[in-house]
């Protein structure tokens, strides 16, 4: 999406004989979107790409959600999904859990620490936030290394794989991803960009910021020209399937390509925030969008300067929307009592009102910064919960703001 981008050599004419580094005649694929109406690249092949010897079921584990009923507000600790050295076992792609989720978006968490497979994503884009960890995403197009804090965009369709790299020093540390799977395309806002889509002035990101993958990639000459299989998850009307699909030789076989499609990333660090002298309502936040739903952030940054401003959310109900705010740092003064910490997850449904815990909200005159780091997600349409959902569920969380529940008075938690 972002702006042209050429890797490798291609040929001066689209759709024209182009040979390759042996002089072989190269295999063109053309990747687009929206049919041949969107974003595209151009692909040059040593290998035909469509190439495949094999198809078997690939088992998604657990996808099925339930309502969220009764209707609650909810606090889900993630981190609580993968305890201990369980991320040793897992990787970025099969090891996820899905948390929440309807037709147009699922969220899923994972810790990972073993290299994933060579996946391909066929529902729609997906936008992978790093919260822990580095790893090098390597694609089609080329490699990006990610590190902490990083939104990883990856268009439908792209064959890759997650490789954790650790830091440079010291011991391995798992790759935490926070994993939005969208079943459309995730762009920046329409209104961060001029006509001819480049960022705006007074736009949170530019282009600056963006960093894409760097190519051409080719596989190791010893597995170039053996199978390899591709995990693919794909749409279907009963929900998402997966399937292993054994491509003839190793589709990391690309000598140039050209277009506005490929893998990118950049940092939340780079978000420039909006601020106030009152208080700023979530859209001023914004970062990304999908079909149906829409993803800001809160990054560390002043607070609202007029002297009897309250620093904090208004008690709000979003009537059209489902809420849901991923914890990546800081302290959060406006839930202090609760429990959230790093790596909590809390789900505000339409139906409900929500806002600060009444003792910050007492107390925030006055409060001149903030150094909370968080990623929101609002959908238009009901989020349903997933396993990882139900399982990282504290039960607790809607009662917080009375302090008293079902069976009386909440415990204290020691945060
Ligand atoms: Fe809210």
């Amino acid at each position: 999406m972002p702006y042209y981008l050429r890797a490798g050599t291609v040929p001066p004419k689209r759709h024209t004989v182009h040979h390759l580094i042996d002089g072989g005649l190269a295999y063109e694929e053309v990747i687009g979107e929206e049919g041949f109406a969107g974003a595209a690249s151009l692909l040059y092949h040593r290998g035909v790409p469509s190439a495949m010897i094999d198809a078997r079921p690939w088992d998604l584990g657990d996808l099925k959600t339930q309502p969220n009923s009764p209707l609650r507000p909810l606090h889900l600790r993630l981190g609580d999904l993968f305890p201990g050295d369980a991320y040793a076992a897992l990787d970025a792609v099969r090891g996820r859990r899905l948390v929440l989720g309807n037709a147009d978006v699922r969220i899923c968490y994972v810790v990972a620490g073993l290299p994933s497979p060579l996946y391909s994503n066929a529902t729609g884009d997906e936008c992978v936030y790093v919260q822990a960890g580095r790893a090098r995403l390597e694609s089609v197009f080329g490699a990006l290394d990610v590190h902490p804090g990083d939104y990883v965009i990856i268009p439908r369709a792209t064959i890759h794989r997650w490789l954790p790299t650790g830091p440079e020093e010291g011991p391995a540390e798992p790759l935490r991803l926070y994993c939005v799977e969208a079943s459309s395309h995730i762009t920046h806002p329409r209104r961060h960009l001029s006509r001819s889509g480049q960022f705006l002035e007074g736009s949170p990101i530019t282009e600056r910021d963006l960093r894409p993958v760097r190519g051409p990639l080719l596989a190791e000459p010893a597995v170039a020209d053996e199978p390899a299989d591709v995990y693919v998850k794909q749409r279907t009307a009963h929900g998402v399937v997966g399937t292993r699909v054994t491509h003839a030789h190793h589709p990391f076989d690309v000598e140039g390509w050209d277009g506005y499609l490929y893998p990118y990333a950049f940092n939340i660090a780079d978000y420039q925030p909006v601020t106030g002298r009152i208080h700023q309502p979530p859209p001023a936040h914004q970062v990304l969008e999908g079909h149906n739903f829409v993803m800001c952030n809160f990054v560390p940054r002043p607070l609202d300067y007029h002297p009897d401003a309250i620093p904090l959310p208004y008690y709000h109900s979003n009537v059209d929307s489902d809420e849901v705010i991923f914890y990546s740092g800081g302290d959060y003064t406006a839930r202090r009592g609760t429990g959230i910490g790093v790596e909590s997850l809390t789900l505000h449904p339409s139906g409900h009102s929500h806002g600060p815990q009444v003792a910050a909200y007492q107390q925030a005159n006055g409060t001149t910064e903030t150094d909370e780091l968080a990623v929101m997600i609002d959908t238009f349409n009901p989020l349903e919960i997933g396993e990882g959902g139900m399982a990282a569920d504290d039960g607790r969380y809607a009662w917080s703001w009375s302090g008293t529940g079902p069976d009386g008075p909440l415990p204290p938690l020691d945060d």
